[in-house]
């Protein structure tokens, strides 16, 4: 049998500071920052803010929420998406999103969504049928610019892989 070595590309462009953002960009980027203020994070001390640009210029933002019995905890990532579908169903299509990070004393550092949220971030995406542009913060300090979740999510698992579900 015949083996076929693969590479993937990931595309993205990486940005020297916010002063290189769009308004747009620049005002998702500055309230995922801001948002960490919210954040709920009396066990790790690592605040985390989500930010959602929708096609009607509003933003809804996230912040991790913790818990004593850790695991029931959940990612700003999340609580922003889940936030979001919950409270404003039929809400304008995401056309952009953010994260920060920082912690409780401290400059804003890296944030890299962890795999669970990816996941969750690709399935609104696809489930609105537009990219989600996204914008994080590198661990070099720069800003690393997405045209859509998918390119941060590769090999995924959708809707189309559950045969059946996506005909209903
Ligand atoms: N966290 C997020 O909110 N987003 C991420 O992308 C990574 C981790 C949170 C979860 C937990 O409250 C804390 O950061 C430490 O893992």
């Amino acid at each position: 049998m015949a083996r076929t070595p693969r590479q993937l590309a990931l595309a993205y462009d990486e940005l020297d500071t916010a002063a290189d953002l769009s308004p747009a960009e620049r005002l998702v980027w500055d309230a995922a920052r801001a948002a960490t203020a919210h954040a709920y994070a009396p066990y790790s001390h690592f605040f985390v803010g989500a930010a959602l640009l929708l096609a009607d210029g509003s933003v809804f933002r996230g912040t991790n929420q913790e818990n004593a019995a850790y695991p029931s905890g959940l990612c700003a990532e999340r609580t922003a998406l889940f936030g979001l579908a919950a409270a404003q169903p039929g809400h304008p299509p995401i056309v952009g999103m953010a994260v920060a990070a920082r912690p409780a004393q401290g400059d804003f550092g890296p944030a890299m969504p962890c795999g669970a949220c990816r996941q969750v971030m690709l399935e609104y995406e696809a489930q609105q049928g537009q990219p989600i542009p996204l914008l994080l913060p590198s661990r070099r300090g720069s800003i690393m610019r997405f045209a859509s979740v998918a390119d941060l999510m590769p090999f995924t698992f959708q809707a189309d892989d559950l045969p059946g579900v996506s005909e209903q």
